[in-house]
């Protein structure tokens, strides 16, 4: 029996086991050995939501949810956020080092290449309502990409791969500006290929009558930090499902919309929405203590609050609130911030939040700071996709060239009918309740 094991005893059968420990984690197929009869399938663990359950090795993004750290390769998130840019930042998460000058420039220099898109693209943007939700026509227009470029099937052709890796974060800024401009009806503003990757995006969603757009040094570099602060978080729901769908050998423009649909909810990639609509609910600083008690109430939720891993503080949020004020020495203070400063406040002092460790999450400020940069409300999770993009593909590609992944298939605890006759429709018995709700149209 080796040190670094766990002896389980199976009392149903007396039956003792060894299984090995590594990494701080048993293997789950490891328990399939514990059975009480030879025809029993063995045991299985049994998690929703993944709460206690590792997917995947990964050897991308740190955090501690209970110090809060976060790192991007062994990196700081802090020293990333205030030194580095975003595409230098999508190079480290997918070739694991910091690119010298030569590779930041090559690397530059190929995703800049790609930032067009097809004019056929844009026509299908166009078959859009004029009111569409613009995550809604990002993730179909990934998928619809896709149909444009069979050769990103070629998962296993190392050049093809880094081809798509390239297009895909290349044109998500278009794809997004275009879906924001055929919201309000404007036409569309073709990529600047002379601007930074942040300044091209804020050209391609402002630019009107200007000859060249000149973005706002200030508001480029906010983008910047918030794009940093975006660009992965191990394994969450949208991340989650990229390896999903990516496990199944789908093409990356495919598995990235199916991605971006998880970022979309109100739970995950939605919540800075959420937060503002919340804000503006509220309306005024009085009004948040009465607020609050209907949180606590059971109500509904304080947006921009709480976290899955970070039990502490998330640090992206503390970032964030920094890169607020310098923004609004651009923009103007948005009296938003006040009402978000009180609910801080009092949800940190709040036995309710406090015992829950309940801190606000990185969604909480980048709302405020994105209104303040004239983003409309609904273009916040498309935000949100473009720099988790890089993420979304470094995760995708260390997937592919993990030898220990499958095709993922959870398994399920079945506990419904088993094996009964087909009954012809005369002789089934209609139960009252279904009766009830069948009658009411
Ligand atoms: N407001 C009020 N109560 C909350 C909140 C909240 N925002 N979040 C959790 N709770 C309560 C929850 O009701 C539960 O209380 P009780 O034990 O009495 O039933 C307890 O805290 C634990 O909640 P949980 O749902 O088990 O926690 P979770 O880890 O499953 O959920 C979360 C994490 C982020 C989904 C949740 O905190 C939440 O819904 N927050 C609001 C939405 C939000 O801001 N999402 C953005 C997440 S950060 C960006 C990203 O990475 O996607």
């Amino acid at each position: 029996m080796s040190g670094n094991s766990l002896t389980i005893t199976d009392n149903r059968t007396g039956k003792q086991y060894d299984v090995p420990i590594e990494n701080g984690t048993i293997k789950a197929m490891d328990l399939r050995q514990i059975k009480t009869a030879d025809d029993d399938f063995g045991l299985m663990t049994y998690d929703p939501a993944f709460m206690n359950t590792a997917s995947c090795k990964s050897r991308i993004t740190f955090i501690d949810g209970d110090k809060g750290i976060l790192e991007y390769r062994g990196y700081p998130i802090d020293q990333l956020a205030e030194q580095s840019t975003y595409l230098e930042v999508a190079y480290l998460l997918l070739h694991g080092e910091l690119p010298n000058q030569m590779q930041l420039s090559e690397w530059i220099r190929n995703i800049t290449y790609h930032t067009f898109i097809n004019e056929n693209i844009k026509k299908v943007m166009d078959g859009f309502h004029y009111n569409a939700h613009p995550m809604g026509m990002f993730e179909a227009t990934l998928g619809a990409l896709s149909t444009f470029y069979p050769d990103a099937k070629e998962i296993f052709d190392a050049d093809s791969r880094w081809k798509q890796i390239y297009r895909l974060i290349a044109k998500v800024p278009t794809i997004a500006a275009f879906a924001f401009r055929h919201r309000i009806g404007m036409q569309y503003a073709y990529p600047d290929n002379d601007l930074s990757y942040e300044g091209n995006f804020l050209n391609m969603m402002f630019k009107t009558t200007e000859l060249t757009y000149k973005p706002d040094p200030v508001l480029e570099h906010a983008l910047t930090v918030l794009f940093i602060l975006h660009a992965d978080h191990e394994q969450n729901c949208s991340t989650n499902a990229m390896r999903n769908i990516g496990s199944a050998h789908t093409d990356p423009f495919s598995a990235l919309g199916g991605a971006a649909a998880a970022l979309y909810g109100p739970l995950h990639g939605g919540a800075n929405e959420m937060v503002l609509r919340m804000l503006n609910e509220i309306g005024s600083v009085e009004k948040v203590p009465e607020y609050i008690k209907r949180v606590q109430a059971g109500e509904f939720r304080l947006m921009g609050f709480g976290h899955r891993v970070y039990k502490n503080y998330d640090p992206r949020a503390q970032i964030i609130k920094q890169v607020a004020y310098e923004v609004f020495e651009v923009t103007g203070r948005d009296p938003l911030l006040d009402i978000a400063l009180e609910l801080e406040r009092i949800a940190l002092e709040d036995e309710y939040f406090v015992k829950r460790k309940l801190y606000p999450n990185v969604d909480f400020y980048s709302g405020i700071i994105y209104q303040a940069m004239r983003f409309p409300v609904d273009m916040f999770p498309v935000l949100f996709a473009i720099p988790r993009t890089s993420g979304w593909l470094a995760q995708w590609v260390e997937l592919l060239e993990d030898p220990d992944q499958k095709i993922a298939r959870p398994r399920q605890v079945y506990l419904g009918r088993r094996t009964r006759d087909y009954l012809p429709i005369e002789q089934r018995q209609t139960a009252a309740a279904d009766v009830a709700r069948t009658s009411v149209v």
